[in-house]
């Protein structure tokens, strides 16, 4: 099969490897792995739950990374359109997939507000609480600022945008952690802390619940399975290796997700604290410990500060999809579509914001962003991931991803892509539904 006409202009290419890995690195390294990882792993038993996590990554989502990859740089062309290419009823899973990503990012760039607000409070002194935080309307004036941010980066192009700000924002947020992690070494919690992560206890693994929320996360933070690295695997060059790549963006996704544990958890024992404290964890209990420790102050601005680093990277990956999506449909330009999609973001993101505002936006007693993130975050992402393995396993010829990928590399992909990796996404949504529904 030839590949389509491709949409990529000279300029809307990656300029290096080095540049390409950290735009890719600075999408899949977020919220996910710096929040979300560590209330994971403290509402799953500590150490016990990394061995179903490692294995899910190696496993599951990097051959599903490599194929993305692969995809996007063989057919050169947007999400919607690759699904098209192969049939044209199968548009309607590449815009259901954008559908999901949308929503999702929707409310990501909510948390990506709180995020740039306690960086501005930190830096500021002011000490506010989180609830009072989210009863005012605050939330708000940070979200809207965030869709922006998002916004205007996308709008000046793969080169002058995004590859730009991720090569400054994605080392830096590695240099914070480092220093971070080096000051969390010097508390009297760490010996806890480090127990804590890595003490494995094999019996938990029997636990099925453990397994689907370790799948869950491998695929969130890597951002695979909803065609963000096909996006990103069109502005590749022929030169760069995608196998090697792979590799890298998820080695180095790990690693920022275990330091940020060696950041967090010897804080929660330091200063008594309960790790299992699930999603509020950053904006409760940290900030609790950084106001009662010296220099508190200035851990926790370059805290936020890697948070918020961490999230509009991941963000800007995603609201790239949707711009190459409609450029590609509507043949608008850059700048208008970006406007288009700020627009787009504002007024559907506005109903789960207000749910962590003075609004109190909820449905049935439930905040419209916990809402989204049952739904869209936890079906949505294995439903879309599903669409992507299945349709480009099987679709794409075996040859072409011999094309793209050397080696040994084609038949493993291919079959942990064809049969593994949609059947145990199918298992473990359905049993995520069924506890849902019990
Ligand atoms: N990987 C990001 C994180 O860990 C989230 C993300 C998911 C980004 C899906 C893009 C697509 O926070």
């Amino acid at each position: 099969m030839a590949a389509p006409e491709s949409v990529v202009q000279v300029g809307e290419r990656w300029s290096s490897r080095l540049t390409f890995i950290l735009a890719a690195i600075g999408s899949a390294v977020g919220i996910g792995n710096i929040w979300r990882f560590p209330s994971v792993v403290g509402q799953n038993g500590g150490g016990a739950y990394l061995l179903p996590f490692v294995l899910a990554v190696f496993v599951f989502a990097v051959p599903l990374m490599i194929l993305e990859l692969a995809v996007g740089r063989h057919l050169g062309t947007d999400v919607v359109s690759a699904f098209g290419h192969f049939k044209a009823r199968f548009r309607t899973l590449g815009c259901i997939t954008c559908l999901i990503l949308f929503l999702m990012m929707s409310y990501y760039l909510v948390i990506t507000g709180w995020t740039r607000a306690y960086a501005v409070f930190s830096l500021s002194g002011t000490e506010i609480a989180f609830s009072s935080f989210t009863s005012s309307y605050q939330p708000v004036v940070f979200f809207v600022i965030s869709v922006a941010i998002t916004g205007v980066v996308v709008s000046l192009g793969v080169r002058h945008g995004i590859e730009k700000v991720t090569s400054i924002l994605v080392p830096a947020s590695f240099v914070i952690l480092a220093i971070l992690a080096i000051y969390s070494g010097t508390l009297s919690g760490f010996g806890e802390g480090v127990e804590y992560l890595f003490t494995p206890d094999f019996s938990v693994l029997a636990d099925p619940t453990i397994w689907s929320a370790a799948f869950g996360q491998a695929f969130f933070s890597l951002s695979v399975g909803m065609g963000v690295m096909l996006t990103y695997g069109m502005y590749l060059g022929r030169g760069i290796s995608i196998h090697r790549s792979s590799v890298i963006v998820t080695v180095a996704d790990i690693s920022v997700a275990v330091l940020a544990g060696l950041v967090i958890f010897p804080l929660v024992f330091t200063f008594g604290l309960e790790p299992a404290m699930g999603a509020e964890l950053a904006f409760t209990v940290l900030l609790q410990a950084f106001h009662s420790i010296p220099f508190g102050q200035v851990l926790s601005v370059i805290f936020f500060l890697l948070l918020f680093f961490a999230a509009l990277t991941s963000a800007i990956s995603m609201l790239e999809v949707n711009a190459a999506t409609i450029m590609k449909k509507t043949g608008m330009d850059r700048k208008r579509t970006s406007i288009l999609l700020i627009i787009g973001t504002v007024i559907v993101g506005i109903f789960p914001c207000l749910s962590y505002s003075g609004a109190n936006l909820s449905l049935s007693g439930i905040r419209v962003l916990d809402i989204m993130d049952e739904t869209v975050g936890t079906f949505g992402l294995p439903i879309a991931a599903i669409f992507i393995s299945l349709v480009f396993s099987w679709y794409f010829e075996r040859k072409e991803l011999a094309a793209e990928i050397p080696g040994r590399w084609p038949p493993f992909v291919s079959l942990t892509t064809r049969y593994v990796v949609p059947m145990v996404l199918v298992v473990v949504t359905m049993s995520t539904l069924i506890q849902a529904v019990l």
